[in-house]
């Protein structure tokens, strides 16, 4: 079976077909460092148990799942690329480097971050034309490149049109698969543009090394950042989760704020509970960067997540022989766990296909079965920061202003690898009662 290319233009339709086909797991052929390779899909809660659960780290490998596609734009060292398995020769990297950044996505700093991503919100949300659709799937894009390059490395609003270009194709060639850097190839435009990108990211760092300017609050928890031996990051490394955070955290963070917003769009009634929670809040606190609790708006978050989760599947290779529910998958095999197949799971979650909030109203989901942001011994290190910044402008936007949604061009989507909509997300906004 060569999958691969109807996989990688929409993955949602062949992964619920072929599961309703062959069952819980089946087999599909991947490009991988070394030619083609094996893919193996492993669907549902038990398999999702198998492959991300900290008792079986040592049977897989981010790196030997991801560095096809990541190394050659983004470095080899990146948290995204390190294991711990002796098998590797790695014991304890990832271990070591997650060591080194998590303080910066330390609850502590949320009291710092949110008054910076207001700032960031405000400024899009005051240039909104009102009573003519616009397209929100392009203002959140916007939004999240914004907030990422300015709270991440402090870029300066002047150069975020170029980063975001560059950035684009360096998606692009992320994809690719040939590898050539020959004019006019997507990967020859991509390691242009990471270049570029490098460099920027250095002048940066140069600026703050020298004193001239002093570093976001995210930069300098990392540039202070030390390990149990005094390890410190170097500018290289520095530099190269920087270029991978942005990766990790703009596209997909644009994902599900589209998807929520079309979710509201498709359910008037959910929408209008929103704005009830959302009513008791003061616009001028939350436009400072004052969020209180707000237990609906996060239910209909982990809602989203389930239904929408802007990455559809995630890959490891694997690192020895093994055999799961009599399947044997061979060392050099890749394998994959699907947060989308998850979701919608019948086995798992009652009426499935329902967008019903309430499902998670101070209920837990069961271990393993939502995976949005990944699980087990290895989750996503952004889901704060990103959940901070999603209810922050979803509250900003429902305070200010009255969305009529629609009318929508298409509902087509494109894999990039997050699920993003071809022809945008359009309502037309009006100033809300009392938001005047
Ligand atoms: C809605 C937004 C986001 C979603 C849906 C998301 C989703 C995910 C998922 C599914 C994984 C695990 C992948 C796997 O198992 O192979 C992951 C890992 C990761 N994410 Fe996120 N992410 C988001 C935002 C962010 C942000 C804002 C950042 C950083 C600023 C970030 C940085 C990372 C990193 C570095 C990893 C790798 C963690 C590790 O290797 O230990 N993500 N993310």
């Amino acid at each position: 079976m060569l999958l691969a290319p109807k996989i990688l233009s929409d993955p949602r339709g062949p992964i619920m077909e072929l599961t309703a086909r062959h069952g819980r797991i089946w087999r599909s052929r991947t490009v991988a460092k070394g030619g083609l390779r094996d893919m193996v899909w492993l669907l549902g809660m038990a398999h999702n148990e198998r492959v991300l659960a900290p008792a079986y780290r040592d049977d897989f490998s981010w790196q030997e799942g991801y560095s096809f596609s990541m190394e050659p734009l983004f470095g080899r060292d990146i948290l995204f690329l390190t294991d711990d398995q002796p098998a590797l020769g790695r014991e304890g990297a990832h271990r070591r480097r997650h060591r080194l950044l998590i303080p910066a996505f330390q609850a502590k700093l949320d009291d710092l971050y949110l008054p910076a991503m207001a700032k960031i919100v405000k400024h899009y949300l005051d240039a909104l034309p009102l009573g003519t659709p616009v397209d929100l799937a392009a203002l959140v894009k916007q939004v999240t490149f914004h907030v990422v390059a300015a709270l991440l490395f402090g870029a300066e609003s002047e150069s975020l049109p170029q980063l975001l270009h560059w950035f684009e194709d360096l998606g692009l060639g992320l994809f690719s698969l040939i590898h050539l850097r020959i004019p006019g190839l997507p990967f020859y435009r991509a390691s242009r543009a990471r270049q570029r990108l490098v460099s920027y990211l250095e002048s940066r760092l140069a600026v703050y090394r020298r004193g001239e300017a002093e570093p976001p609050t995210f930069l300098a928890q990392l540039m202070g950042a030390e390990g149990e031996d005094g390890e410190r990051l170097t500018d290289e490394a520095l530099v190269a989760e920087l270029l991978a955070f942005l990766f990790a955290g703009y596209d997909t963070t644009a994902s599900m704020l589209t998807s929520v917003l079309a979710a509201l769009g498709d359910h008037p009634q959910v929408y209008l509970r929103l704005r009830q929670e959302l009513a008791g809040i003061p616009l001028d606190s939350v436009l400072a960067g004052q969020l209180p609790e707000t237990p609906y708006l996060d239910a209909v978050l982990t809602e989203t997540e389930r239904l929408f989760p802007p990455l559809t599947f995630a890959v490891r290779g694997v690192l020895r022989d093994i055999e799961i529910a009599g399947y044997t998958i061979r060392k050099g095999d890749r394998v994959t766990y699907s947060a989308y197949f998850s979701g919608r799971d019948p086995e798992v979650f009652a009426d499935p296909l329902r967008f019903d909030p309430l499902r998670f109203w101070q209920k837990k989901p069961k271990p393993y079965s939502l995976l949005g942001f990944g699980g087990g011994h290895r989750p996503c290190i952004g889901k704060r920061f990103a959940l901070l910044e999603m209810r922050l402008l979803l509250a900003t936007l429902l305070l200010r202003f009255d969305v009529q949604f629609g009318p929508q061009k298409s509902d087509k989507m494109f894999f990039n690898p997050t699920m993003q909509r071809k022809d945008g997300y359009f309502g037309t906004l009006t100033l809300h009662h009392g938001a005047e």
